[in-house]
């Protein structure tokens, strides 16, 4: 009670990714939020939290994907600034910050090599490349920490056969593209971190053109399949500039690695916790697709997204105003009550609407069919030739490298062989 005997208005939850345990675990946060304050601001931002609200924002198409621009552009101008000029460009031409007819030329240009008819000719070389890698964790044996050993190095692996990487160049395009990353967190990023990412761009494209020469004959699933179709398509007569090809190159190792290398760690947690779930995937390797899917919704690789709102945005307890720049918390909406039975606990035959790991509308995933068929075949070779186990008890540590990315730093397991 306040003195004059007026009741005191309970606080609510607000989002705070640097709270106690967020990191550890954001889902009891996410529900309160979900539960007392599921569109509120926080942090400068509005932050959207139930499934059915994130989902109508990502379908809205006159919400403007191109906040990360919007901030470079304001740093290159107050400090009269050449370097953040150069990521500017990169950020104004890229497929993820562009909205509009400038998006739907881009997105039409490169759509056809992401869908499922283009890209299933590369399961059974996925399947290939990941067994090559189990071999060696298998003869490694002893405790391994399945993160690095293999959550990273599968798309690392995938992806630079795509490109035609070789391991100099698997290693460069990891560390370039990761330090590109940064300028993606919801924090704006510092000086010193545009100026690594001007140099680390220089790395990935001098790695692309040593791939260049490597490149394999078999157009449909050999080395370098997909650095070919993209400088295709930047050639005379192509849909787009060659600076543009470059680019989407950047952006599809910016956008997939990290993700995947996520989504590939926790399935891999997820059924070291479901021992049953492992024998029965062992039987049927069609599972793979289910249990990749749960563990998208359970524990959804990339946990926000932004948008900036053009017009004032009426949701059903407030009125989000013109210029809020919006966190969509895709984790929260992936556990919401209201979408789903029992969300937390991971259930491969669940029902329930689409998960929204991979976005909606517009924007939603390029990547979605690759990254699925690169977990699918992950998974589905792992467990084919060991049963996983986690190792110790200790806490993980998760989501160390970004807010935005969740996954455990460390996974430490043993792998024993089936026979
Ligand atoms: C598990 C792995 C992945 C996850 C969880 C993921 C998640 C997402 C999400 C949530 C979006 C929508 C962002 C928004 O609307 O603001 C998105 C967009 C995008 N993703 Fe992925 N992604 C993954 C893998 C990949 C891969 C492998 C590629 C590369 C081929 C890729 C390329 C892209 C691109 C280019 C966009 C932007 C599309 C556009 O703006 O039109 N992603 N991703």
């Amino acid at each position: 009670m306040e003195p004059d005997g007026r009741a005191v208005a309970p606080r609510l939850p607000r989002f705070n990714p640097f709270q106690p345990g967020f990191r550890a675990n954001p889902y009891p946060a996410y529900t309160a939020l979900r539960t007392h304050n599921p569109v509120h601001q926080s942090l400068g931002r509005w932050v959207v939290t139930r499934h059915t609200d994130v989902r109508r924002l990502m379908m809205d198409r006159t919400l403007s994907v191109g906040h990360v621009p919007a901030t470079l552009r304001a740093l290159a101008e107050r400090n009269g600034d050449l370097t953040a000029g150069r990521v500017l460009e990169f950020a104004e031409k890229s497929i993820v910050f562009t909205d509009g007819a400038e998006h739907r030329r881009l997105r039409k240009a490169v759509s056809p090599f992401f869908s499922p008819a283009a890209l299933s000719a590369l399961r059974k070389t996925f399947a290939d490349l990941c067994g090559e890698i189990v071999v060696g964790l298998l003869a490694h044996g002893g405790e391994i920490d399945i993160v690095e050993a293999f959550a990273q190095a599968v798309p690392d692996r995938l992806l630079g056969h795509l490109f035609a990487l070789d391991d100099k160049g698997v290693g460069d395009v990891r560390r370039g593209t990761g330090i590109i990353r940064k300028l993606l967190e919801p924090r704006a990023a510092s000086g010193a971190e545009i100026e690594e990412a001007v140099a680390s761009l220089d790395t990935v494209l001098a790695a692309f053109a040593r791939g260049r020469q490597r490149l394999g004959d078999d157009r449909n699933a050999g080395p370098g399949m997909m650095l070919r179709l993209l400088d295709g398509l930047g050639q005379s007569g192509g849909p787009l500039q060659a600076a543009e090809t470059e680019l989407m190159a950047v952006m599809v190792y910016v956008a997939g690695l990290e993700t995947t290398a996520g989504l590939i760690a926790n399935a891999c947690l997820a059924l070291a916790e479901h021992p049953g779930e492992q024998r029965v995937l062992r039987r049927d390797p069609a599972r793979a697709e289910a249990v990749v899917r749960e563990t998208l919704r359970h524990e959804a690789p990339l946990q926000l997204t932004m948008r900036t709102a053009v017009a004032p945005i009426v949701m059903p307890e407030v009125t989000i105003p013109e210029g809020a720049t919006i966190l969509l918390c895709l984790g929260s909406a992936n556990r919401d009550e209201e979408a789903y039975e029992e969300p937390n606990r991971f259930l491969v035959d669940r029902a329930g609407p689409p998960h929204l790991a991979f976005g909606t509308g517009l924007h939603a995933c390029l990547g979605a069919v690759l990254a699925q068929l690169e977990a699918e075949a992950a998974v589905t070779v792992l467990v084919g030739a060991a049963e996983l186990e986690r190792a110790g008890d200790g806490e993980l540590d998760w989501s160390a490298r970004s807010t935005l990315l969740r996954m455990p730093e460390r996974l430490p397991m043993t792998l024993r062989h089936v026979s």
